[in-house]
């Protein structure tokens, strides 16, 4: 039996389903080397159909429920082709890289369930800010609570009760990964892990804090060097002790990296949603090519707002869709989140447009902070 033709071995029947074999799907490496040697994909052409149904990864039922109540029955190509890179079900470490919105998450949320439930390993799921931790946890919790996965955080303040090792799943920030891995080397249990997820790994490379998840990456990539790989008993395969799972949408030296961190790389430019440019000179929104598109709503050009962000965010909320605002500080932020809203209502309560689903749902308008 090849290791990698299965998600999950069948040690345990009633958990464990999953055989690629059942659905005949072939082992990938359909990556090109690229001149650095990692895998670099992003052609679909070939996938049959069938291998891109989630059900048919043999996935445990109440993981199969969860998905389906959000809406995900399918794995897109790339998530299929992404994790089927070179010897990534076997272990291997991955860099993978997608545009935002791509689905990136679940990539890493398959990997996990399977180092933890085929494995017996546990997981650490890095983030880089707090709020995006806390927001992770509990989308993992509902995830995998049915399946037996115990999953918790450490994150500011917060600590899982009982400590690591009453988790299977430790989501957890930058400085926090770094303090856990620390001392599951002094106590030397680092056997009991089997993964580090590191999203958003661009941050590797940011000032102040990237040099302590080099740092963390670097311990892992020691030990795991060190180590002799993970022989399996009922196989005759071995896999790496810690997989390094890395995920970001925007990593200009990729290839470096997935080089030092010696990973799979995968690459692709899928957009769910597509993405158009568009340029807005004075009253004007012109295309990338600029080629004039549209004059943007006179009627709601509001004093003040200079660079007529009102109209803007009316004319895509009128039509029922969310808009997503990016400001330089949080002030910002705040000034213009007040603004908004104050001329939405007053636009709301305008005869012209009562009863327009756009403006009974302001929450669709979501501003962020760059800083
Ligand atoms: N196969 C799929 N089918 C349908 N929706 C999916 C699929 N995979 C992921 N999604 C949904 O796509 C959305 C975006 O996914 P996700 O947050 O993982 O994106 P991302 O690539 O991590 O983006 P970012 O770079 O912004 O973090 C989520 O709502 C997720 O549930
Ligand atoms: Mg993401």
């Amino acid at each position: 039996m090849n290791f990698n033709n299965f998600f999950f071995l069948s040690k345990r029947e009633k958990d464990i389903v999953f055989n690629m074999e059942s659905v005949n799907i072939p082992i990938l490496t359909t990556g090109k080397q690229d001149s650095q040697g990692s895998h670099v994909t992003s052609s679909y052409s070939k996938y049959d159909d069938s291998r891109l149904s989630l059900s048919s990864w043999g996935l445990p039922q109440p993981v199969l429920k969860y998905y389906r109540k959000i809406g995900i029955t399918r794995l897109f190509h790339w998530q299929a082709e992404c994790l089927c890179t070179g010897n990534v079900l076997g272990g291997g470490n991955l860099i993978y890289s997608a545009p935002t919105s791509a689905g990136k998450t679940m990539v890493a949320e398959l990997l996990i369930l399977k180092q933890v439930m085929e494995y017996k390993r546990k997981a650490l799921f890095i983030l880089p800010f707090v709020s995006v931790a806390r927001e992770k946890m509990l989308s993992l919790q509902e995830l995998y609570q049915d399946v037996g996965v115990r999953v918790s955080g450490f994150m500011g303040n917060f600590n899982a009760s009982g400590g690591f090792s009453n988790v299977d799943v430790a989501v957890c920030t930058i400085e926090k990964g770094n303090s856990l891995i620390n001392r599951l080397l002094i106590e030397d249990r680092i056997k009991e892990l089997g993964a580090v997820v590191v999203d958003e790994l661009h941050m590797v490379s940011d000032t102040s804090r990237g040099y302590l998840l080099e740092l963390l990456l670097t311990k892992i990539c020691y030990v795991a060097r060190k180590c002799e790989p993970v022989k399996e008993i009922s196989e005759n395969t071995h896999r790496n002790p810690v997989q390094i799972i890395g995920m970001s949408a925007t990593l200009p030296n990729i290839h470096l990296l997935a080089k030092w961190l010696f990973a799979d790389l995968y690459v692709t430019d899928y957009r769910p949603v597509p993405l158009t440019e568009c340029i807005k000179i004075g009253t004007s929104v012109y295309d990338s090519q600029f080629k004039k598109r549209c004059d943007i709503y006179n009627d709601y050009i509001v004093p003040g707002d200079d660079e007529h962000i009102i109209p803007l965010c009316l004319e895509t909320v009128s039509s029922n869709h969310s808009v997503l605002i990016f400001c330089p500080t949080r002030n910002w932020c705040e000034k213009l989140c007040e603004s908004i809203a104050r001329e939405f209502y007053r636009i709301s309560r305008d005869s012209k447009y009562q009863g327009e689903t756009g403006f009974i749902f302001l929450l669709t308008l979501i501003i962020f902070s760059l800083f």
